[in-house]
């Protein structure tokens, strides 16, 4: 997430087997150079940013630019001796809806109109998280469009087993939308059945999902249509079976009402209205139905006959922090 790079330390991703590292030059760009600084190999992500916004490396402090992966400093050089004309690699990427992603191959492919819009606007205050979850990719977005409160938390609610409609798909992208209602109780309401009949299902949870990545939108949507709560939620596939989850979440700007106050309170005081759940029941896993994925995986399946063969480098970068 673009949040998780700040502009006071380099950070460590990986790309298509490439090691990079992230950061921000002096004017806040967002820079991506190869983790490897060429005089001793050490990962430059190691380093430090100095303050005119150029990348340190932390053992003898060789000075790299973002914009063009230039050498432009080497401390204690004698006086008379120049910098000698050495650079490194440097990747392509873009910024755009709070993620950062990357390209993989040739940069003259790179296609930016291939990273799917998804409409997320970043409240003031939002918070980041990231976690690992032994679950393969597609059962992954599968699980968080027909059973969500199996991989995702939201403060004060409860999601329904119900769906509130059929899934469609607009801007290319699976739009579905679920009964939601509140459950003060927390935690423990998961496990208490009959609480969960409740037939008051004042709310909503909206998800737009991108076919093949599963790069999905929630929203914590009230009868109004106020947007109560904002999230965007990037999942890659890792090795082995284990889904990579990068989250940003919010309580929406616009958000009234008391559940919208107390929701702010709580983020004041640290607590992030979202969370992600620490792992994945397995049977309650294999009992879950299919309910609203399919629709996912019949558009997965008809954007991966349509689109174009370089379309597969495109990939959100994997931190391996
Ligand atoms: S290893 Fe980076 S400056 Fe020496």
């Amino acid at each position: 997430m673009s949040d998780q790079v700040k502009g006071d330390a380099p950070y460590a991703v990986e790309l298509g087997g490439e090691k990079i590292v992230l950061f921000r030059d002096g004017q806040g760009t967002l820079r991506a150079l190869e983790d490897r600084c060429p005089h001793r190999r050490v990962p430059l992500s190691m380093g430090r940013m100095t303050p005119e916004g150029n990348l340190q490396c932390g053992y003898h402090g060789w000075t790299f630019s973002g914009a063009s992966g230039e050498l432009v400093g080497i401390p204690n050089l004698s006086e008379g001796e120049r910098v000698l004309p050495c650079t490194i690699e440097r990747f392509e990427i873009v910024e755009r809806n709070a993620v950062v992603y990357g390209w993989a191959g040739d940069t003259e492919n790179a296609d930016e109109s291939q990273i799917a819009t998804l409409n997320y606007v970043p409240a003031v205050k939002t918070f980041c998280g990231r976690q690992k979850l032994v679950i393969e990719h597609g059962e992954f977005v599968a699980a968080l469009l027909d059973a969500p409160d199996l991989l995702i938390k939201i403060t004060g609610l409860m999601f329904d087993p119900r769906v509130a409609m059929d899934p469609f798909i607009d801007n290319d992208q699976v739009i579905t939308e679920r009964n939601v209602r509140w459950n003060w109780l927390g935690e423990a309401a998961f496990y208490l059945g009959p609480l969960r009949s409740n037939p008051d299902c004042p709310l909503l949870l909206r998800v737009h999902t991108v076919p093949v990545t599963g790069h999905s939108h929630l929203q914590i949507v009230a009868i109004d249509g106020t947007i109560l709560v904002d999230v965007m939620l990037i999942c890659t596939p890792a090795s082995r079976g284990i889904t990579d989850v990068h989250w940003q979440a919010g309580v929406a700007d616009s958000a009234t009402g008391k559940a919208a106050t107390v929701l702010r309170g709580l983020a004041a005081a640290g607590f992030s209205p979202f969370g992600m759940r620490k792992s994945v029941v397995g049977q309650a896993l294999a009992d879950t139905l299919p309910t609203l994925s399919d629709a996912w995986r019949e558009a997965s399946l008809a954007r991966n006959h349509s689109r174009p063969q370089n379309a597969d480098n495109v990939s959100t970068l994997n931190s391996r922090r």
